[in-house]
């Protein structure tokens, strides 16, 4: 099976600043590191670490080459990555000392994939493959509906969260994955809880306090690891990519959520975001309460 990604691209600069900056604050960094990210580009990353085969649909600008070739080396198959007259989308990304964050993203080349180019993608999809968008590219209602259509399993990440925007997809999906605040927006915008939707797999995720499942009238809950964050950048989409990755290759879900819980434990004591996911091993080896 094949993980389809349509997703977003980002060059990633992210500061390690004492606190988030305030409006008209001007504040001095510990730190800079330069990523490979973009929500869409550390999930293929994190199921591709995590064993899967995905399959990466987006744009980048002639100043992203190296995003290409980043992508290749950890494993993500980029030839439905097409190459725009626009530059390669970036994000801006301020760290505290807890670890918590706040981004600029500019969206540049993730909105110029083409309707051609989605078509020409997905026409080399099985039935049963897995198909996942995040919000950060255009043409993610055409791609759930073609999904849909074909008869692949349509998964949406609702980050970064917009209701209107999964409300467009929602009726397409099979699996959906927000946090808790995010699932109670969408319940305020349809008038349903996560549990009531009409997706057979939802995950909520609760922060350090884990995650928790719903699969028709049943819900599960599915503790975090105690760890000391660095950094939280990019954890949930790790989070994320290895519940896919857990997925498409056959595990339970409630299996594929926990080796997910340790992943996303192990990413926020790291600094960075795709470059720094970690593999399977050592996920696996890793020591974690
Ligand atoms: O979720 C983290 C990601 O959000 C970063 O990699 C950044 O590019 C933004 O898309």
């Amino acid at each position: 099976m094949t993980i389809w990604n349509l997703g977003s691209i980002n060059a990633d600069m992210i500061y390690d600043v004492p606190h988030l900056p305030g409006p008209g604050e001007t504040l001095s960094a510990n730190r800079l590191d330069r990523c490979l990210g973009g929500k869409g580009a550390n999930m293929s990353v994190a199921a591709a670490r995590a064993g899967a085969q995905v399959s990466h649909v987006g744009a980048v600008g002639s100043d992203g080459r190296w995003a290409l070739d980043r992508l290749t080396e950890y494993g993500v198959d980029t030839r439905h990555i097409a190459q725009v007259d626009v530059p390669t989308g970036h994000a801006i990304i301020a760290v505290d000392a807890e670890g918590e964050n706040n981004i600029i993203l500019f969206q540049g080349a993730n909105h110029a994939i083409s309707q051609d180019q989605l078509g020409q993608a997905l026409s080399s999809a099985s039935r049963g493959d897995l198909l996942v968008m995040q919000n950060e590219t255009n043409l993610q209602v055409e791609a759930a509906k073609m999904g849909r259509e074909m008869g692949l399993t349509v998964c949406y990440a609702a980050a970064p969260f917009q209701a209107d925007a999964v409300q467009a997809v929602l009726s397409y999906l099979d699996f959906l994955i927000l946090n808790e605040v995010e699932a109670d927006q969408l319940r305020q915008a349809t008038g349903q809880s996560v549990s009531d939707l009409k997706v057979e797999h939802v995950i909520v995720t609760l922060g350090s306090k884990g995650a928790r499942y719903h699969h028709r009238a049943a819900t599960s809950d599915f503790p975090a690891y105690k760890v000391q964050p660095v950094d939280t950048t990019g954890a949930g989409d790790t989070f994320t990519g290895y519940v896919l990755a857990g997925m498409d290759r056959g595990m339970p879900i409630p299996q594929a959520i926990s080796q997910a819980n340790r992943a996303a434990a192990l990413m926020v004591t790291r600094h960075g975001t795709a470059d720094v996911i970690p593999d399977l091993k050592e996920v696996r080896d890793a020591k974690l309460d």
